[in-house]
């Protein structure tokens, strides 16, 4: 059983890094391989549309041909049993390191006829992973709730099910004092950070087990 999860925060050791971290570990508390890839140190494209994934006369079909960092995580994504992708939110939308990647995961099984299944691998357990500044009572007034809708769709599409894990009003920097922030409450950030961050953790190390279970 392989974990495969993917970090699209810039990032490693911050919140969305933090709770992949347990769940891999959480995965690897059951027995499985469990590895965790950082966007931000590859050197990778988005899609350049080069359709030689939807040639089925080409090698390339239903596989990304791209040749850049992401595409050995490409391959490792496809061959894992569990899939997790995690990222903040920036600006609404994931960030752009995981559109990318989300962009070449999708679309190399994609088709377009309805003749065909999508050429996706045999199902596999995925979640998203979603941190935020918001908290989770706001998601739907900054369009949050329909960019996670069509993400989990989207991973349904071509693997099902897909589970989805939110972190919300985290705290976005160690030392707000540096910085100008009054557009939060600070002092409830930290303290939230204190008291819920560390129950968010174990139920990342949770989830982590429960996909490779
Ligand atoms: C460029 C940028 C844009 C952001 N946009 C949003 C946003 O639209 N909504 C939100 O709730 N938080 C937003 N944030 C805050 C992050 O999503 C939040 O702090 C997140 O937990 C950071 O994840 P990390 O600690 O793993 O890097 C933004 C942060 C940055 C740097």
């Amino acid at each position: 059983m392989k974990l495969l999860a993917i970090n699209g925060s810039p990032r490693k050791k911050m919140n969305t890094g933090s709770l992949l971290e347990q769940i891999v570990k959480g995965a690897v508390s059951e027995g499985a391989e469990a590895e965790l890839v950082h966007l931000a140190d590859l050197t990778f494209t988005g899609c350049l549309s080069c359709f030689r994934c939807k040639d089925p006369k080409g090698k390339h079909y239903g596989r990304c041909a791209v040749k850049d960092d992401l595409a050995p995580v490409l391959r490792k994504a496809h061959k894992a049993e569990a899939l997790v992708l995690g990222s903040p939110f920036y600006f609404s939308m994931e960030t752009a390191f995981m559109r990318a990647c989300m962009e070449r995961l999708w679309f190399q099984y994609y088709l377009y006829t309805n003749k065909k299944q999508p050429l996706s691998p045999a199902k596999k357990a995925t979640a998203l992973v979603y941190t935020m500044n918001i908290r989770e009572e706001e998601l739907a007034a900054y369009g949050k709730d329909a960019v996670i809708a069509r993400s989990k769709g989207l991973m349904e599409r071509f693997f099902a099910p897909c589970e989805v894990f939110l972190c919300c009003d985290t705290r976005q920097v160690k030392n707000y004092s540096k910085y100008e922030f009054d557009v939060f409450d600070v002092p409830g950030k930290l303290k939230r950070h204190e008291d819920v961050f560390p129950q968010e953790l174990a139920r990342a190390f949770t989830l982590g087990s429960r996909l490779v279970s």
